[in-house]
């Protein structure tokens, strides 16, 4: 049988064969039949593998399978029958699907590298960030303007040694009313325009229920701050149904109006600096005896006069007094042993007053246009 190991005599004009492909067959010093087998062979398997039958690296290993599979891989298969060839056959037979074998597996590798890079490629380019493109603003939550003027309220008292205490804002109208010297007929109760849960149970209408409760449970010396929601039927730009207040009571064997007056210009500096002008003006809370108002200089005019200040250059921003002795009955203090003073804040109203703010419904519109500002 004629051998062929030149490149003459095979006479190829061109070939999908690679130059060191066609030397390593010609060394072998295969016949033409053979060698057209290894050809047609690779030609297959290239086919097989285009890029349209097997896009991806796990196609591509389908097909090696197909080939070269451990367990009936056509190629392993072909080289495990070789013992049943004719002795004659044998050799050459086995040179030529060791070629085969041997280019097949350079084949895949090679296959399998291109794709491996083009996945990584492409996985790279999905994957890749644009450092220069402008980044998305996290958006960071904020205290709402109430809690937050609360919360500086607090620490203020906190920091005069008073403690915090809370009580239910449905509450018995007995400890919003009664226990505070505001009788059934007194026309305080009509000013509170009160929602009733039914006769005997209110929405409380201000926090010096509180006071009661607190003065029940415990004994002085006390020194106590209760702040919280309180209801009044009662809507316009200065007053909404639903509010917060801050109570203040300090009870002890011996205290002042001075005491009282120290107290709130301390806090009243602190909240709105150290210039504000502070005016104690009398007036009455049934619950207290002697009772006062206190105003700052109006915070918009500067004390010129202006539409906020109703043109008396003075704004109002809490109540207060001597605990009434008839208080202290109501909750088994003695009179004339104990002595205290207390006092009640609105929390929206310093809250506008201290930022310029016009109405009282901004709080509760949840608008985060308003809500951003603080
Ligand atoms: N509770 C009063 C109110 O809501 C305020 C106040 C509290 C006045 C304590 C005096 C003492 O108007």
């Amino acid at each position: 049988m004629e051998t062929i190991t030149t490149k003459e005599q095979l006479g190829w004009r061109e070939d999908n064969l690679s130059e060191e492909q066609i030397e390593r067959i010609l060394s072998e010093g295969l016949s033409r039949e053979q060698i057209e087998y290894i050809r047609n062979m690779m030609i297959e398997v290239k086919v097989n593998i285009g890029k349209h039958l097997c896009p991806t690296i796990a196609d591509l290993e389908d097909v090696r399978l197909f080939y070269l599979g451990r367990n009936g891989g056509k190629i392993t298969s072909q080289l495990r029958e070789l013992g049943k060839l004719p002795p004659e056959k044998r050799s050459e037979a086995g040179k030529t699907i060791n070629i085969i074998k041997e280019f097949l597996i350079a084949l895949f590798l090679d296959e399998h590298n291109k794709r491996a890079s083009n996945e990584q490629k492409e996985r790279l380019l999905h994957e890749k960030i644009d450092v220069t493109m402008p980044g998305f603003i996290p958006i960071v939550g904020k205290k709402h303007p109430i809690t937050h003027v609360l919360g500086q309220i607090v620490n203020i008292f906190m920091s005069l040694g008073f403690e915090v205490e809370e009580g239910p804002e449905v509450e018995y109208s007995h400890y919003n009313f009664d226990a505070l010297n505001i009788p059934h007929d007194h026309p305080a109760r009509d000013m509170h325009d009160t929602f009733y849960i039914s006769d005997a149970i209110v929405l409380r209408t201000h926090t010096s229920p509180v006071q009661i409760r607190v003065m029940r449970e415990k004994k002085p010396p006390l020194r106590i701050i209760a702040p919280g929601r309180v209801y009044r039927r009662d809507a316009d730009v200065s007053h909404s149904p639903m509010f917060h207040q801050v109570e203040g009571l300090l009870v002890d064997e011996k205290t002042t109006f001075g005491e009282l007056k120290a107290v709130l210009e301390a806090f009243l500096v602190a909240m709105f600096g150290k210039d504000t002008p502070v005016r104690f003006r009398p007036s009455f809370f049934p619950f207290t005896e002697p009772s006062c108002e206190v105003d700052i200089g109006c915070v918009i005019c500067n004390r010129k006069g202006c539409g906020v200040c109703k043109q008396t250059g003075w704004l109002e921003v809490l109540g207060a007094g001597m605990v009434d002795p008839e208080v202290f009955k109501w909750v088994g203090y003695d009179p004339e042993k104990y002595i205290g003073f207390a006092f009640g804040l609105g929390v929206e109203r310093l809250t506008m007053l201290k930022y310029g703010i016009d109405n009282i419904r901004l709080f509760f519109e949840n608008d985060l246009r308003f809500l951003r500002q603080f």
